[in-house]
């Protein structure tokens, strides 16, 4: 098995929880970054937020720092925006061939996933998606126990039978 920890974050928080994965399971790590940054007060990012995914927007990223061809396992962390994966996540999701990888999905968010994991199985066809790690905050905050994010990487490195 060779596993990516590929992961989106605005603001620090999916960052936080992807690295903490990274270093259970040993995995190599890339992070999505779009070419033009979110900017603005928290409020503007919000609703550009939502135009974008209102629209489905696949925003031009920076090209990853790896070849996602080599990996069979994909651990693939978004912050949630709008109820689902943040824009930039999906140029990636739909620029990639994702048959025969398995992908473990995790997503932070304040407390409302809406269909983040549903959309990600939608997105990418061909590919085993597993149950997704759903990490609640308030603010920079985990509420989330890091016991579950244990339990969930533990899963991972056993084959992933859940
Ligand atoms: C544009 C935008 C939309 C958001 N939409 C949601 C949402 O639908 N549900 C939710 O629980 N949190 C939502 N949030 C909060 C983030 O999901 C949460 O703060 C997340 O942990 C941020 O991760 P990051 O620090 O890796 O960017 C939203 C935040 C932003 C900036």
């Amino acid at each position: 098995m060779k596993g990516l920890v590929l992961y989106y974050s605005y603001s620090g928080n999916t960052e936080k929880v992807a690295k903490m994965i990274q270093r259970a399971t040993g995995f190599d790590i890339a992070e999505i970054k779009p070419v033009k940054n979110y900017e603005g007060d928290y409020n503007s990012v919000v609703n550009q937020g939502k135009k974008e995914v209102d629209n489905r927007v696949e925003p031009e990223i920076v090209d990853l720092k790896c070849d996602l061809s080599q990996y069979d396992t994909v651990v693939l962390g978004s912050p949630v925006w709008w109820y689902t994966f943040a824009p930039p996540v999906r140029t990636v999701l739909s620029g990639n061939n994702w048959s025969g990888k398995v992908i473990y999905p995790f997503a932070t968010n304040g407390g409302w996933l809406g269909h983040t994991f549903e959309d990600i199985k939608d997105m990418c066809r061909g590919a085993e998606v597993k149950s997704g790690l759903n990490l609640k905050f308030s603010g920079t905050a985990m509420k989330t126990k890091k016991d579950e994010i244990e339990k969930w990487t533990e899963n991972i490195k056993q084959g992933g039978e859940l």
